[in-house]
């Protein structure tokens, strides 16, 4: 049947055609773009306005940060200026840019620091500390859900005390306003590990809850309609916050979504938009941290055998004298085990968060994160390359050659930044500059929304 005679057939397939045209001709343009953006050669030579004796090698680099030789390097070498450059014409490349691009790269390969950007952190925290206001919906003490929507009034305790914490500490902050039109952001109250543990509400009643309420605030108050939901946000860190968000689908869509389960591989938690914050156990003060040369054992790990990962990892090193893994509770003090080896590895669990990080970063112990598609806690802040070591589940044989090959000098670097990242996996009964609640704040900050309808 030719194609005119479809054109002919009726009002609906016109439309249709020209809707397939359309969209064929922009996925074959985002096809021959994209291509073009993806393409690098391997040890592409691009020449550059600089002195003739200037190179510049950005490469990729293997987990000890030690270039690879191989044909995935990316090479750019910038060393003779009178050769034309031999990228794809159409690649808009003006010399300049090629400068400031390489320029930023060695930055982000090179850098060490446990700061992705120092400069940069700094100026937007003064920034956000003196601007970022937040609405908080208020709800009064009688109200009959006033556990699951109210600060607790205890110090927050177990796994999931991130959550009650930071509501503690917002409540009581300088951030909050009770003027909706200076709010930079509007705060969803309730508690997701307190509905779970309300006989009322349950694990099976959090989705119509969270329905509820929104349906509630968005009647109430005009500020959920002019965004739908894109400058409101709320903090979880049980796991059963994952799927909680399934009958009030603009929340995941546009909200932003403060949570410990952040992986990749949820379909409930949207990388970039969504922020993900630690599992911290409560713990009061400092402790006593023992340096590189006290820790006599390579690594350590203990835990409950509730994943392929951990089961692995455990029958693969359970006979090794070095790396020191246990099925269950130990016998001996934990803290012992994290103060007396190098490495504490954080395996996933149920869940690709577990406490484990911040266990180890407490006790100064260099983390080895086993947990594939885990967006590391305030990973758009800290360089965790500088104070972590991430290892692929696949390569749970290869773990104790990973970890000797990391030279000593390198590892007290490592250990170092370990104790420089403390104060940011750190609660406290009031908020101290740096600490894990003005860190979250940092993450609202930089995800504020930018688009206000001014009433
Ligand atoms: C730079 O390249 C040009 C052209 O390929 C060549 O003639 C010249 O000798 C090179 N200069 C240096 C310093 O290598
Ligand atoms: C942030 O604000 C608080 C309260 O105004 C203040 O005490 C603190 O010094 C500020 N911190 C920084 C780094 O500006
Ligand atoms: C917001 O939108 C909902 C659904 O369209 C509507 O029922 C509600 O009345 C609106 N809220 C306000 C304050 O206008
Ligand atoms: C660990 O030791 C036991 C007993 O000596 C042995 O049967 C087992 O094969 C060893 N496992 C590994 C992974 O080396």
């Amino acid at each position: 049947m030719a194609v005119s005679s479809l054109w002919n057939r009726g009002s609906l397939i016109k439309p249709l055609i020209v809707a397939l045209i359309t969209s064929t001709l922009i996925t074959f343009y985002i096809f021959s773009t994209s291509r073009l953006l993806l393409q690098h050669p391997p040890h592409q030579t691009w020449n550059h306005n600089l002195d003739s004796s200037a190179k510049l090698r950005v490469f990729v680099v293997d987990r000890h940060n030690k270039p690879k030789q191989d044909d995935e390097s990316v090479t750019l070498l910038l060393a003779n200026t009178s050769s034309s450059l031999p990228f794809p014409q159409p690649f808009p490349f003006a010399k300049a840019h090629l400068q400031q691009y390489t320029h930023q790269l060695e930055k982000l390969v090179r850098n060490n620091d446990v700061l992705h950007d120092k400069d940069l952190f700094k100026k937007e925290y003064k920034e956000m500390n003196k601007s970022l206001k937040i609405f908080v919906y208020p709800h009064k003490k009688h109200d009959p859900f006033a556990n699951v929507l109210l600060p607790v009034d205890h110090e927050p305790t177990g796994n999931y005390a991130s959550e009650s914490y930071f509501k503690k500490a917002l409540y009581k902050s300088h951030f909050i306003t009770n003027d909706p039109k200076e709010a930079d952001l509007f705060y969803l109250p309730f508690s997701i590990a307190s509905l779970r543990n309300d006989k009322r509400v349950g694990v099976g009643g959090i989705q119509d809850f969270v329905k509820k309420y929104v349906v509630e605030i968005s009647e109430k108050y005009p500020y959920w309609n002019r965004s739908g939901g894109a400058d409101h946000f709320y903090v979880a860190c049980h796991s059963v916050g994952r799927s909680a968000m399934e009958k009030a689908i603009h929340v995941k869509l546009n909200s932003i979504q403060v949570v410990c389960s952040s992986s990749y591989y949820l379909s409930g938690y949207v990388p970039h938009k969504d922020a993900s914050i630690p599992q911290i156990w409560p713990r009061k003060g400092a402790t006593t941290i023992n340096g590189p040369s006290l820790r006599k054992k390579l690594a350590f790990f203990a835990g409950a055998m509730n994943s392929r990962v951990r089961e692995n990892l455990v029958e693969t090193w359970k006979n090794d004298s070095e790396i020191i893994v246990h099925r269950g509770r130990m016998k001996t003090p934990y803290s012992e085990a994290l103060l007396g080896s190098k490495y504490c590895i954080h395996a996933k669990g149920f869940e690709i968060n577990t406490a484990r990080v911040s266990d180890a970063i407490y006790y100064g112990c260099v983390p080895v994160i086993l947990a594939d598609h885990y967006d590391l806690p305030f990973a758009d802040i800290l360089n965790w390359k500088s104070f972590s070591v991430i290892v692929s589940s696949l390569d749970i044989p290869k773990l104790k050659q990973i970890l000797e090959e990391i030279e000593y000098d390198h590892y007290v670097k490592l250990q170092q930044n370990v104790m420089q990242v403390q104060k940011h996996f750190q609660w406290n009964t009031f908020s101290k500059d740096f600490d894990v609640f003005y860190m979250i704040m940092y993450e609202l900050w930089i995800r504020r929304s930018h688009l206000r309808q001014i009433y």
